[in-house]
């Protein structure tokens, strides 16, 4: 038998297991499910060991642990691939919102219903299974295999990068591979060659130095929620540009040949209204849709809080006023210096009766990767051969700062192999992954390994 047969008719065990790995709520925001990220980062010790990887150990961090693994039967001549994942997930809320529940994974037809089914450990979990496949036909993979997994992948990777650039020599390969994106549709297969990077703030805004009333007080004192409302709406014209000086000094500018490109992806208005539910689109005058969504810089206010928000209502003058900003960015802007841009700013228009203090949660680069090497065309053919159709290259507008990291640190390029469908709801109640896509990415990356081991990279 061949790997491609034996996935095929593995089908109903490989969605059983998917099952088991998602029915751990690994959520590596909330501290409460600590015992639940060790609990996932074992299960996939074990499952790696189990398909056949002859070294697979948890390396603890300061953080959440880091899931390594090695197969190295392909010999120094074999290319190595290194496959990075990770097995956290978002919380789940608003819980309510859900019509299965998160953590007990339900397939409604040809879907399966979870959180982190298609962010990120269907994905994962498509790479075990494709070794599995090898280890039950071949024996062992055609190319050298090392993977790494992290747990906090959703939270900025704050142990994982350090960890990368103190294991140079650990992971050291060929080419990096990474299941963690979308394709367009089931007979639109998508390799995505470039992603956004991330500037994460929390801005706290004191007035103040206790909550007053605001009939006592109103008028004469300056309200901290008013304040930031307006330093926030200052940062950004009504149709989406950034008015933070120095915001888009070093945005690399499109050029025409790739916006002719991005012209041609198969976009439909209505289909992408209908995904977002959304009445209508909006952005940066003289940008697509795609452009603004995936090569253009964003601001966002992910949350803001304050005051009284309890049923009913109070008569009170706050003290204290939060948000939580991210800004999407493009390659060349740096995250730190974005942050920092962007927290001088908030400083500067500050009313003088407040004191603003910002936070850098976290921050990533946007990576875009080669398209011109052997390992991307090996995954073009494991696409066309799995799909029947020849894959299109698009930009993704969400982060994977891994992507810079494995670029900086092993001086390695990413093949970005992602099979979840823009419906997927990552981070969203009701996430699922798309079953017949699962299976077409084990036989994809099959046909990936085996065409690396041909090709080299
Ligand atoms: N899988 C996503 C990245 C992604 C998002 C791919 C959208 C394709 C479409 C990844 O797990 C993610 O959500 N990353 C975070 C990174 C951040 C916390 C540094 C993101 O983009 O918000
Ligand atoms: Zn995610």
């Amino acid at each position: 038998m061949n790997p491609i047969t034996y996935a095929q008719t593995h089908h109903d065990k490989f969605l059983e297991e998917l099952k088991a790995f998602l029915r751990i709520p690994s959520v590596s925001t909330q501290p409460e499910h600590k015992a639940d990220i060790e609990r996932a980062a074992t299960w996939l010790r074990d499952e790696l060991l189990n398909v056949g990887f002859p070294k697979a150990e948890i390396m603890p961090t300061t953080g959440h642990p880091i899931v390594y693994a090695e197969w190295l039967a392909a010999g120094p001549d074999a290319p190595t691939v290194l496959v990075y994942g990770h097995y956290d997930v978002q919380p789940p809320d608003p819980l309510e919102l859900w019509r299965t529940p998160p953590f007990e994974p339900t397939a409604v037809g040809d879907d399966l219903f979870a959180r982190g089914a298609s962010d990120d450990k269907g994905q994962v979990f498509i790479h075990l299974k494709a070794a599995e496949a090898f280890k039950a036909t071949a024996g062992e993979p055609p190319v050298n295999v090392k993977c790494i997994f992290e747990g906090e992948e959703e939270i900025g990777s704050p142990s994982f990068n350090p960890f990368v650039f103190a294991h140079t020599e650990l992971l050291a390969a060929d080419v990096a591979l990474i299941s963690d994106t979308h394709i367009l549709g089931m007979d639109t297969p998508t390799i995505v060659y470039a992603l956004r990077g991330l500037a994460y703030l929390e801005v706290k805004v004191t007035g103040p130095d206790h909550d007053l009333h605001s009939g006592i007080y109103g008028g004469a004192v300056l309200n901290p929620i008013n304040a930031l409302c307006r330093m926030i709406a200052r940062m950004q014209d009504a149709d989406g540009r950034i008015t933070i000086p120095g915001f888009y000094d070093n945005v690399r500018d499109l050029d025409p040949d790739e916006r002719a490109e991005l012209a041609k992806l198969p976009f439909d208005h209505a289909t992408w209204l209908e995904e977002a539910g959304v009445k209508a689109d909006w952005g940066e005058p003289g940008y697509t849709v795609v452009e603004r969504a995936s090569a253009r810089p964003t601001l966002d206010v992910n949350g803001i809080w304050g005051g009284y928000i309890q049923p009913g209502a109070k008569t009170v003058l706050p003290s204290e006023a939060y948000a939580k900003i991210s800004m999407r960015l493009v390659p060349d802007q740096n995250p730190k210096e974005i942050a920092r841009l962007v927290a001088d700013y908030l400083k500067q228009i500050a009313p003088p009766a407040v004191t603003v203090e910002v936070r850098d949660l976290h921050g990533g680069d946007g990576a875009i990767v080669r398209r011109d090497s052997p390992a991307m065309q090996a995954a073009f053919r494991a696409y066309a051969e799995t799909f029947g159709v020849e894959p299109i290259f698009m930009r993704e507008g969400g982060s994977i700062p891994v992507v810079a990291t494995f670029q900086k640190a092993l001086g390695i390029e990413t093949i970005l192999m992602g099979f979840g469908l823009p419906d997927d709801r990552l981070h969203s109640p009701n996430e699922k992954f798309h079953i017949p896509a699962f299976y077409k990415g084990i036989e994809t990356v099959i046909r990936f390994l085996e065409g690396v081991r041909q090709t080299g990279v």
